[in-house]
């Protein structure tokens, strides 16, 4: 037997007991007589003593022990002598009576413990090392958790997990298709699915009713902490079903994971946005509402005074930071400088102090009388000690994501968005599509499939861009982690939402015939929603990156560092594939 214990389990009531523990070796500290080896497993770390008095032999042999070494070992537990308060197994630990090595290690390339000295480079590229720190082991162990506790939640409502192939052809969710070329059939692609979206349409359209899968999804697009270009879904679909029943149901999947893992009891129904207000009072379509902070339009207030900068602007917008009016001249430079980046874009910023006695003081007071700044406070609801912060703009919409940035600084500086604390809304009545500037067509907002509202689809004749959608996003601390819709069920809908979408008949028919075709043959009506499962566990553990929550995750350049993928093809591999590399000026 390897092992009678593991290193996380022993505690006081085991002392006398004679035990045997394998694991390896994370520190070894000489010191006189007795030689101290910390031995570390999947479930904890365990002190090891040998004492030369005791056996001279095997204290010399554990003095030959390197770091990360495999060893068994063999002892009785006794109670220490200092103990250690911060290990569950502190309070013991094992006076070695035999020792094995089963594997030599050579010197790691960083330490492994919970403060490491490696870089995210290296580490990435020794990843089943970092994989044996406790900091990254309990966040994989966490996504276990979640997944179970999701399996364990859909199957009580009867959702059936129903795998899908991952050889498809193009399912279109805004991204560019990862594509892998067919040796059998030459000339021609798979595209890894971005979702699986067509798919569970289909199997409603089989009356399977209630499915999911916890699934791979593969997306070529630009890659940022909270995108991997592999990520997971947990991917639901039902049938017979309206938005309300969606919502409900995984709202109550949210609250149940947030109890059994978070231990964390969500009573209130989650707040529903309506995306306009979303855009309107925060400025995005995934509001951080652990903090207020909301946007008050100025127009009225701050036009017509002189000012220039406001007099041109199509939108100006505050946001009133309480108890900030101490901000130094330093650090409200700062602040503009961080709107001026070019990744926001502002032109600059205006900022007023309400001061101990009410009065108004600010950087633009050349312009204003007291009496105008004093209405500005009223529309601000600031206080005396309160900073009032103002971005305008000659676009509304990007004015209004550049004072949304400008909000996340100020609640990340004023400490107001505290990693253990959650809030969760629903953001609805998304619009059905937007423009894209770089296409110079309507795109989906969500996806194709999305069913209008009923109340606006006598639009899409004549104002499509007015056309909202009954679709759905979940938000938590300002991260999507969810989103889905009802989906069009009739196959003459669903042909002209192609056709608002720039698809010809043709092309339509050749991309989704599969889909309309099969909606002729009695498709309930059915909506759903998928989860990001990265996103769920990062948020759940504290991480800044989804990567911390992935065994084996891609750089930000969409490289497997470790396997050094992707890498170029044998020429054998091209010519059985029938591919030839050329460079494309
Ligand atoms: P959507 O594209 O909104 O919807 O994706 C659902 C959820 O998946 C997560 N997500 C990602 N996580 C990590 N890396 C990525 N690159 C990434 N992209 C998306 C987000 C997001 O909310 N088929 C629809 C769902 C539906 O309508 O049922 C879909 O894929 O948390």
């Amino acid at each position: 037997m390897y092992r009678t214990k593991t290193c996380g389990e022993l505690r006081l009531s085991d002392v006398g007991s004679h035990v045997t523990l394998a694991g390896w070796v994370q520190r070894i500290r000489k010191m006189g007589a007795m030689t101290f080896v910390d031995l570390r497993d999947r479930y904890g770390l365990t002190q090891i003593v040998f004492n030369v008095e005791n056996d001279a032999a095997l204290t010399e042999a554990a003095n030959h022990l390197g770091r990360e070494y495999v060893i068994q070992i063999s002892g009785t537990v006794a109670e220490r002598t200092s103990k250690n308060p911060h290990l569950p197994t502190g309070d013991i630990e094992i006076v070695a009576d035999e020792l094995r090595v089963l594997n030599a290690s050579e010197v790691p390339p960083f330490t492994i413990e919970d403060d490491t000295d490696g870089g995210d480079d290296l580490r990435m590229r020794y990843r089943y090392l970092d994989l044996r720190r406790a900091p990254v082991r309990c966040n994989i162990e966490l996504r276990h958790r979640m997944t179970m506790e999701v399996r364990r939640y859909l199957d009580s409502k009867g959702f059936l997990e129903i795998e899908t192939p991952m050889l498809v052809g193009s399912t279109p969710e805004g991204a560019r298709d990862f594509v892998v070329p067919s040796r059998m059939n030459p000339g021609q692609f798979y595209a890894l699915p971005q979702s699986p979206q067509t798919l569970k349409q289909l199997l409603m359209v089989s009356g399977m009713d209630r499915y999911f899968q916890i699934v791979k999804c593969f997306r070529d697009e630009d890659l940022r902490a909270d995108r991997q270009p592999e990520f997971t879904q947990i991917d639901c679909e039902m049938s017979f079903v309206e938005q309300d029943d969606i919502i409900n149901l995984f709202e109550g999947m949210a609250k149940h994971l947030f109890k059994e893992l978070r231990g964390v009891e969500l009573t209130e129904p989650f707040v529903r946005m309506p995306w306009a207000d979303a855009m309107k009072y925060y400025g995005s379509d995934k509001p951080d509402l652990r903090f207020d902070m909301r946007f008050v339009e100025l127009m009225d207030v701050l036009k017509g005074h002189g000012f220039g900068v406001f007099d041109n602007a199509a939108y100006i917008g505050g946001i009133c930071a309480k108890e900030a009016a101490s901000y130094t001249r330093k650090q409200l430079d700062e602040l503009t400088d961080y709107v001026k980046r070019p990744q926001i874009g502002a032109k600059g910023m205006v900022y007023a102090r309400v001061e101990a006695d009410g009065n108004v003081k600010s950087s633009v007071d050349k312009f204003y009388s007291q009496e105008t700044l004093q209405e500005l406070r009223k529309a601000m609801n600031a206080e005396p000690g309160d900073l009032i912060l103002i971005l305008s703009g000659d676009d509304v919409m990007r004015t209004r994501k550049q004072l949304c940035e400008l909000r996340l600084e100020m609640g990340r500086r004023l400490g107001l968005r505290d990693k253990n604390k959650f809030a969760c809304l629903w953001v609805v009545d998304f619009p059905m599509f937007e423009w894209s500037e770089e296409e110079q067509r309507l795109m989906a907002m969500h996806h194709p499939f999305t069913h209008p509202k009923d109340e606006d689809i006598a639009l899409l004749d004549t104002d499509p861009a007015a056309v909202r959608a009954d679709a759905y996003d979940m938000v938590i601390n300002g991260v999507e982690v969810g989103g889905g819709s009802i989906r069009i069920h009739d196959s003459a809908l669903q042909a002209k939402m192609f056709e608002i979408l720039g698809f010809t008949p043709e092309k339509a028919q050749e991309q989704f015939g599969f889909l309309m075709n099969a909606f002729k043959f009695g498709a309930p009506p059915h909506g759903g929603l998928a989860y990001g499962l990265d996103r769920w566990v990062s948020l759940f553990a504290g991480l800044d990156s989804i990567r911390d929550c992935i065994a084996f995750p891609k750089n930000n350049s969409g490289r497997d560092v470790m396997l050094d993928a992707p890498a170029a093809l044998d020429p054998k591999q091209l010519d059985e594939l029938q591919l030839a590399i050329v460079n494309i000026e």
